[in-house]
């Protein structure tokens, strides 16, 4: 098993705790990350927040894995986990949420992204990953695809048109190296990084 923190090249990824409740309440009332994540604010008291944080640390999901995303020196910049974590068909979700805005388009969010498909494909026996962005999120699109991610298709829900990416594990294995040198470097693969080969979110859970 990969122990936590899992260090990766501008961030470690860490498990969730309760000291993480204020900012994960604040990004998830922000009406900006809301609509970024294809979603709506929260509109709820910070008490009855905390309540129900308090209870999915206690009892996680079987099928979850959520993380933590810090900078080296130890500050909480957002959150990333794998959910929907189906066994029998081998394949589950991943989504990625960097709340504080100071650290957008710097790369956090692609070693993020590379160490938490990087654990999920050593630590289980998942065969594929996939996410969901909304059609016009053109700077999550373009993190995804420096990390491996090719567009399959648009769906539609609840009238937002949203672009499926996925990346099989076979794929990951070929790209692995590479990415995970441009972690250890810390590149964010500026120049070179688009994809080789080519929400109301039913369901999605909220990325804090
Ligand atoms: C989506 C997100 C995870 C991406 O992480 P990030 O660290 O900001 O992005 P990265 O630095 O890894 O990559 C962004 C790339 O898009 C580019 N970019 C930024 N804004 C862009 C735009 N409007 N159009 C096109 N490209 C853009 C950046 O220059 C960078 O490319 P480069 O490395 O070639 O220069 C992060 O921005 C985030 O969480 N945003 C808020 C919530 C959100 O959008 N969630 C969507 C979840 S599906």
């Amino acid at each position: 098993m990969t122990s936590l923190p899992i260090a990766a090249g501008k961030v470690q990824l860490r498990e969730k705790r309760l000291q993480d409740a204020p900012e994960d309440y604040a990004w998830r009332c922000d009406e900006e990350l809301a609509t970024l994540d294809a979603t709506t604010p929260l509109r709820q008291p910070y008490d009855e927040f905390l309540r129900s944080y308090e209870e999915t640390l206690l009892y996680p999901s079987p099928w979850s894995e959520r993380f933590a995303i810090d900078t080296l020196d130890g500050r909480h910049i957002g959150n990333c986990m794998c959910y929907d974590i189906n066994t029998a068909y081998g394949e589950a979700e991943v989504g990625i949420m960097i709340g504080d805005r100071d650290y957008w388009s710097k790369g956090y969010g692609y070693h993020s992204m590379v160490a938490l498909v990087d654990h999920m494909f050593t630590e289980t026996s998942l065969r594929k990953l996939y996410l969901h962005t909304l059609e016009w999120n053109n700077r999550a699109r373009k993190s995804f695809e420096k990390c491996g991610f090719v567009v399959i298709r648009t769906v539609s829900r609840y009238g937002l048109r949203l672009t499926r990416m996925e990346l099989p594990r076979a794929r990951w294995l070929q790209i692995r190296e590479e990415r995970l040198a441009d972690l250890r470097q810390g590149r964010t693969r500026a120049s070179n990084g688009t994809s080789p080969t080519s929400h109301e979110t039913g369901g999605k859970p909220p990325l804090t």
